[in-house]
């Protein structure tokens, strides 16, 4: 299975990315994590993608696409896959028609996961991970068994710096006004499946497996 998953910050994808990632053969592509390592790090794209997550704005188009298309060039043409916060803009997405096309593996699906801006507003302040394995939290509905200690990696738990509320505020504003026209390009791809976000991560991942059953062990 090939796929993407859209939606705004906070709304569930890389937790659902994660399950994914441990019940099925499949990889987990996270510009996100990517470039919050790379800050982390303090390596040049780190340095360059820094003060655009601060702000809570992108990171520019072309940094973003470069370091996806390596990782798909880098992968097996029978792997699966799900891209987790890419594409963000319509740029992105036209590339990323692109460079499938070149590789010759389309999409299967792209789901695009939605719950009430009240809500997302929730999930994010009360969001806790890990810097060490990216293993993600929340305070009150996904609770690690030790307080501040990472379940599988024993790493501390670390609020992110863009979750404050301002800068919350602003990537919902980003969401709305770069990623959202993405909703239409890939329905006029019959690409498009939208999936209620709403309810426990076992509730919303029981969704997701009734739309991916048709494409499980698709090459
Ligand atoms: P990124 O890391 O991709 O952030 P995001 O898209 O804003 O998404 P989040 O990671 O905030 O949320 P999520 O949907 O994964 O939710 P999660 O599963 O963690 O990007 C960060 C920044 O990097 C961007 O702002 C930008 O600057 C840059 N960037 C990244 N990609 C880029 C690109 N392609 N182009 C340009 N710039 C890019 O869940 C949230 C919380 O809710 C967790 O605590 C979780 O435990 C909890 N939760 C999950 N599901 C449920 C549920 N069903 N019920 C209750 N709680 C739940």
């Amino acid at each position: 299975m090939r796929l993407v998953f859209l939606g705004p910050p906070g709304v569930g994808k890389g937790t659902q990315a994660q399950r994914l990632v441990e019940q099925y053969s499949i990889r987990k592509m996270s510009t996100g994590d990517i470039l919050r390592e790379s800050v982390a790090r303090q390596t040049p794209l780190g340095l360059q993608a820094k003060s655009f997550m601060d702000g809570g704005r992108l990171v520019p188009d072309q940094v973003v696409i470069g370091l996806v298309h390596e990782w798909l060039k880098g992968l097996a043409r029978t792997q699966g896959y799900v891209l987790d916060g890419f594409p963000r803009t319509l740029v992105q997405a036209q590339a990323l028609t692109r460079i499938l096309d070149e590789l010759k593996t389309p999409l299967h699906r792209v789901i695009s996961f939605e719950v009430p801006e009240t809500e997302l507003i929730r999930r994010l302040t009360g969001r806790r991970s890990c810097p060490k394995c990216q293993w993600v939290y929340h305070l009150e509905f996904n609770p690690p068994r030790r307080p501040s200690r990472c379940d599988a990696c024993g790493g501390a738990l670390v609020q992110r710096d863009d979750d404050q509320e301002e800068t919350v505020r602003k990537r919902l504003k980003v969401y709305q006004e770069e990623t959202v026209p993405l909703l239409t390009y890939y329905d006029e791809l019959k690409l498009l499946s939208r999936i209620n976000g709403q309810g426990t991560i076992e509730e919303v991942s029981e969704r997701l497996m009734e739309i991916l059953k048709p494409f499980m062990g698709r090459r």
